[in-house]
């Protein structure tokens, strides 16, 4: 049986001491990391307290980037095996809920596909052909709400594409997602990791359909290369991998795509030279990443005492990374709250995370994102923004509703 660290009580006198000790973390609310506009009171504490004491999340807020970095990095002395993970709550045991050996078993068979070179050779004529029919469905139009028209079925279908799943069904999948993604709230309600724990099942019983299917039709899909040789995983592992691999290819493509137009068209002078030369598209979404990040939000517990920035924490306590406030650590990135395509370094932002967890899906995420946004600012002429709502969210963040216009 799996022991899972339990997270320590802190008594009342320690925890009244330490919100006097951190005076400006002890005031953070959850709004501050959720809400659009409130990212200045992240800075504020990021240079007094760039690792603090935030009584809403019950454990550590880690702010400067340094700190982060330390947290997050290989043998930091810091897990995600607790039984208050928020993720583990939300989508179960998976690579990104186990450490160690047990992790390197999990996420192994799942890294040649993920490759640079192979997501270049598999993916690049299949993505174009989905942004081009999704474009197609609705260029005669002449304006359209992009999330629902294209970043939302962008990202879903193409998940499903690369595990060899028919997710079709773009609606059924966003419920199932916001669901899981709102498991992972500090909201301090016990009724969203419920719907988490159904939405978890729901999509356990299409996966393990998908993989029956793959078995009896084997194509060359992660899926059926899986379901053939499954490296010693078992079926229910299998599942919980597609889980997560999903899970980290659709909310974060969706905010990929949404941020980084969104930050050009608000950009004109970026948008001008982006147009004239795509390879700075890359530039471009490493950068709006960097000043929005998709994943907002990261977890861990100390294994044992610990000192990170000069702060001792003692051992199974909880340390949660702000990658929003740690993406503007001055410190790295002059002028942080500028979006600079510019910048040169935006790659030192901590978006796809650091240490053993960093994103597997970093190379698809790129080429996604730039098809994504070429085939856009190439098919629909003269594109510009109608509205946008300002990026929000604390696990995950981006603007929800994206309007734009185009000469048609
Ligand atoms: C812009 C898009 C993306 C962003 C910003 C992003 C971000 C992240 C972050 C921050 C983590 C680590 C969380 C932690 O340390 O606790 C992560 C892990 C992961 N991501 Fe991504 N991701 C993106 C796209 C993708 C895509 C396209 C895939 C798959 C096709 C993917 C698959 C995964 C998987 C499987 C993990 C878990 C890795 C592990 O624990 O070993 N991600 N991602």
């Amino acid at each position: 049986m799996e022991q899972l660290l339990t997270q320590r009580e802190v008594p009342a006198a320690q925890e009244q001491a330490r919100r006097a000790r951190f005076p400006l973390g002890a005031a953070l609310e959850y709004a501050d990391l959720a809400e659009a506009g409130r990212e200045g009171a992240l800075d504020r504490v990021r240079e007094h307290e760039p690792i603090t004491w935030a009584p809403f999340i019950g454990g550590w807020l880690v702010t400067g980037r340094d700190a982060a970095r330390e947290v997050l990095g290989r043998n930091s002395g810091l897990t995600v095996e607790a039984e208050q993970n928020l993720v583990r709550a939300a989508a179960g045991r998976m690579m990104l809920t186990v450490d160690g050996d047990e992790q390197a078993r999990m996420r192994k068979p799942f890294e040649w596909p993920f490759k640079g070179s192979v997501v270049e050779d598999y993916y690049a004529q299949p993505i174009a052909e989905l942004a081009e029919e999704l474009i197609d469905a609705f260029i005669a139009l002449g304006t359209v709400e992009l999330d629902d028209a294209f970043a939302a079925p962008f990202a879903i279908q193409m998940a499903g594409y690369s595990l060899g799943l028919s997710l079709d069904d773009v609606p059924a999948m966003t419920s199932i997602y916001s669901a899981i993604a709102g498991g992972m709230d500090y909201v301090g309600d016990p009724e969203p990791i419920r719907a988490a724990e159904r939405a978890c099942e729901q999509l356990n019983e299409i996966l393990l359909g998908e993989l029956a299917k793959n078995r009896l039709n084997p194509g060359h899909s992660l899926t059926a290369v899986l379901a053939k040789d499954p490296q010693g995983l078992s079926d229910d592992e299998i599942v919980a991998q597609l889980r997560v691999v999903m899970f980290g290819a659709i909310e974060t493509i969706q905010a990929s795509v949404l941020t980084t137009l969104t930050l050009l068209l608000q950009h004109p002078e970026q948008l001008a030279e982006v147009r004239a030369d795509t390879a700075l598209l890359g530039e471009a979404q490493e950068e709006a990443r960097r000043l929005i990040p998709p994943v907002s939000f990261i977890e861990r517990w100390t294994l044992a005492d610990k000192v990170i920035a000069g702060v001792e924490i003692p051992a199974r306590e909880f340390v949660g990374v702000s990658v929003l406030a740690a993406n503007r650590d001055p410190a790295t990135f002059p002028q942080p709250t500028d979006f600079d395509i510019h910048r040169g370094n935006a790659n030192k932002g901590l978006s796809f995370s650091f240490g053993p967890h960093a994103c597997l899906g970093i190379h698809m995420a790129r080429l996604q994102t730039t098809i994504g946004l070429e085939r856009l600012l190439t098919r629909l002429p003269g594109i510009k923004l109608v509205s946008a709502d300002a990026p929000s969210g604390f696990a995950f963040r981006r603007p929800t509703r994206v309007t734009v216009a185009w000469d048609s």
